[in-house]
């Protein structure tokens, strides 16, 4: 089932209500953090919500709720749910006011929690690879919404997004300023080659994924050589191997980059061994 808390109160999805006033709707000034569950238990939740916490201070919302309350408002959205798997969103806005774009005009935060079943995207990705599009919307400059800001201000991506389905591709990404590749529309991006795994490092502007983060974890235990370093589209299209992560996906392959093959259109044999190392963690 969906269940969803908003403010304290757990309801079925047609009542869950939060005003036109907040400005999490009129602005997007809100931030949040999605995860999945693993046999009911929310994967990595001190991460996600270490995570919310940094977000919401890097733009001074404050949270409504102590991140312990944050977690048992989680647990009991997911206990109300009922789910074997869920996917799990919080949201926190700036709340409601005047409609005035000073902060200050805002009277205080809104915390909200959707519980709903886990929908992984179709298998066929996992296993044949997906297609991605190097788009000509830019990832935001870390001197505006700074993306490693999880924030609710997803236009940029939603954009990126649209651009890349209008190829036929499954994700978008993104290159900086300076045409460097800075992250997916919602995933980090990563390529191998001659053996390394490298992804773009968190001075190129992008959200600091906790998948990717594992995975480089990952990498380092199974002795498997990884580097965060910058690197262009020419680098994607020329790699061995390319793949995304993220908290719903896991590890992705990555086949495609537009209509060009990424070595012999297949998932690579690091990149499976990536994502056997990530089931582990699901087991
Ligand atoms: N998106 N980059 C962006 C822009 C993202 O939105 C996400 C996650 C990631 C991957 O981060 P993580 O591994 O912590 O999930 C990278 C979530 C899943 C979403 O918005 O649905």
């Amino acid at each position: 089932m969906i269940r969803v808390w908003v403010d304290g109160r757990i309801t079925a999805p047609e009542d869950a209500r939060i005003s036109v006033f907040d400005r999490g709707f009129l602005y997007g000034d809100s931030v949040y953090e999605v995860l999945r569950t693993v046999r009911g238990e929310p994967l990595d939740l001190a991460d996600h919500l270490e995570r919310l916490a940094r977000s919401a201070e890097r733009i001074a919302i404050a949270l409504p709720r102590t991140l312990g309350a944050i977690d048992e408002a989680v647990r009991a959205t997911l206990k109300a749910a009922g789910n074997d798997d869920a996917y799990v969103r919080i949201v926190v806005t700036r709340g409601a006011g005047e409609i005035d774009l000073d902060p200050a005009s805002a009277r205080g935060g809104s915390l909200v929690v959707i519980a709903k079943p886990l929908k992984m995207p179709p298998s066929e990705l996992f296993e044949r690879g997906a297609a991605v599009a190097i788009v000509h919307v830019r990832r935001n400059a870390r001197q505006a919404v700074d993306p490693a800001v999880k924030s609710g201000n997803y236009l940029n991506n939603i954009l990126a997004l649209a651009e890349a389905r209008a190829r036929g591709c499954y994700e978008a990404i993104m290159c900086d300023a300076d045409g460097a590749i800075a992250e997916g529309a919602s995933s980090n991006v990563f390529v191998v080659a001659g053996g390394v795994v490298r992804t773009p490092p968190l001075d190129v502007g992008l959200l600091e994924g906790i998948t990717r983060r594992k995975v480089l974890e990952s990498c380092a235990r199974a002795g498997m050589q990884a580097r965060e370093d910058r690197f262009f589209p020419d680098d994607l299209r020329g790699a061995d191997e390319a793949f995304l992560t993220s908290s719903i996906r896991g590890v992705m392959p990555v086949v495609r980059v537009d209509t060009s093959a990424i070595a012999d259109g297949r998932p690579g044999p690091v990149t499976r061994r990536l994502m056997a190392l990530y089931a582990q963690r699901l087991s």
